[in-house]
C-alpha cells in the first residue's frame, strides 16, 4: 500500500461546522467556503448561524445557518437529516464547538457541560455521519480538541479532561471506522485570538493582539487545510505542542515537577 497522502477535492462538497458562527468555526467556514464548500453553519443562536452562512462568500443562495446544541442527540441528528435534505449528503464534518468550562476543580454543572459539548457532541455527530460516509467510502471528520488534551489547561480540571476525551473520541474513530474511506482530523491548538480567550472584549482583543502570544483563528483553518491535504491526522498549529507531548510521554514524573514550577511561576 501507498503512502501518498489520498488526494481529497473540497471543491462543491457539503460542509457542517458547529460553533460555525465565532471564533475557529467561523474560520473554518470561511476556509471552507473559499475551496467551494456549500455550508451549514451550526450554533447555539440561530440568529448568530444564519448572520455567519450569510456572510460567507456565496451568502444565504450557497449556505444555511441552523440553531443547534450540539450536546442534544436528537438536535444533531435533526440538524443531519436537514442539512442533507437543503444541500446534499455531508462529505465534511467539523465537530469544532466548545465552551470553556471554568477554574479549578470547577462544579457539576461545568464538568457536566464539557463532557456534553467536548465528548457527547462528537458521538452524536459521528453516529449520525458515519454511516453515510462510511458507505459512500469518502468524508472528512475533523474534532477540534485542545492542546489541553494532550498536556494540560492548569486552570482548569474539567475543561483538561473533557479535552482529553475529544482526543480519545478522534483516534478512537480513526481507527473503527479510517478503514472505511473516511478520514479524521484531530486539532489540537494552544491559544488563539477568539472569543472564548477575550470574552469578547475589544480591549482585551487588541491587548492580546499587541502580546503576539496568540494565534489567529484564519492561521488555524489554514492549518486544518494543510493537513486535510497531507492527509495528516493530528493537526497542530503551534508545532511546539508535539515536543511537549514527547517530553511529557518520555518522563512523566519529570513533566509533572515542571507544570508545578511552571504553575508555580504563572501563579506567583
Ligand atoms: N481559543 C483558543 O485558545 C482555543 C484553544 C484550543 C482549543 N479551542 C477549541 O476550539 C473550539 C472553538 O473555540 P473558539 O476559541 O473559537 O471559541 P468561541 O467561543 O469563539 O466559539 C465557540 C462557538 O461554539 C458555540 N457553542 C458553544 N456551545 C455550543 C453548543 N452546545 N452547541 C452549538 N454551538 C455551541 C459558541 O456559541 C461559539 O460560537 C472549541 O472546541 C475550543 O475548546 C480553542
Amino acid at each position: 500500500m501507498s503512502d501518498e497522502p489520498r488526494p481529497f477535492e473540497l471543491e462543491g462538497r457539503v460542509a457542517v461546522v458547529t460553533g460555525g458562527a465565532g471564533g475557529i468555526g467561523r474560520a473554518l467556514a470561511a476556509m471552507l467556503a473559499a475551496e467551494g464548500c456549500r455550508l451549514a453553519v451550526v450554533d447555539l443562536d440561530p440568529a448568530r448561524a444564519e448572520e455567519a452562512a450569510s456572510a460567507l462568500p456565496g451568502g444565504a443562495r450557497s449556505h444555511i445557518g441552523l440553531g443547534v446544541d450540539v450536546g442534544e442527540r436528537a438536535a444533531v441528528e435533526a440538524m443531519v437529516v436537514e442539512t442533507e435534505r437543503r444541500l446534499g449528503p455531508i462529505d465534511v464534518y467539523c465537530s469544532n464547538a466548545g465552551i470553556a468550562t471554568g477554574p479549578g476543580l470547577g462544579d457539576d454543572g461545568m464538568w457536566e457541560a464539557g463532557w456534553r459539548v467536548h465528548a457527547m457532541a462528537h458521538v452524536h455527530a459521528a453516529r449520525s455521519v458515519l454511516p453515510g460516509m462510511s458507505e459512500r467510502g469518502s468524508g472528512v471528520f475533523v474534532v477540534t480538541a485542545s492542546a489541553a488534551g494532550l498536556l494540560m489547561m492548569m486552570q482548569s480540571a474539567a475543561y483538561t479532561a473533557t479535552k482529553h476525551a475529544s482526543v480519545a473520541i478522534a483516534e478512537w474513530l480513526a481507527v473503527n471506522y479510517g478503514g472505511s474511506g473516511v478520514r479524521f482530523h484531530c486539532l489540537c491548538p494552544q491559544g488563539v485570538l477568539t472569543p472564548m480567550v477575550t470574552g469578547g472584549s475589544p480591549t482585551a482583543e487588541s491587548e492580546l493582539r499587541a502580546s503576539g502570544h496568540l494565534l489567529e483563528p484564519v492561521a488555524v483553518a489554514e492549518a486544518v487545510l494543510e493537513a486535510i491535504r497531507a492527509d495528516r491526522f493530528m493537526v497542530l498549529p503551534h508545532p511546539e505542542v508535539q515536543r511537549y507531548e514527547q517530553a511529557k510521554v518520555a518522563d512523566r514524573d519529570r513533566w509533572l515537577g515542571g507544570m508545578r514550577r511552571l504553575l508555580q511561576r504563572v501563579t506567583g
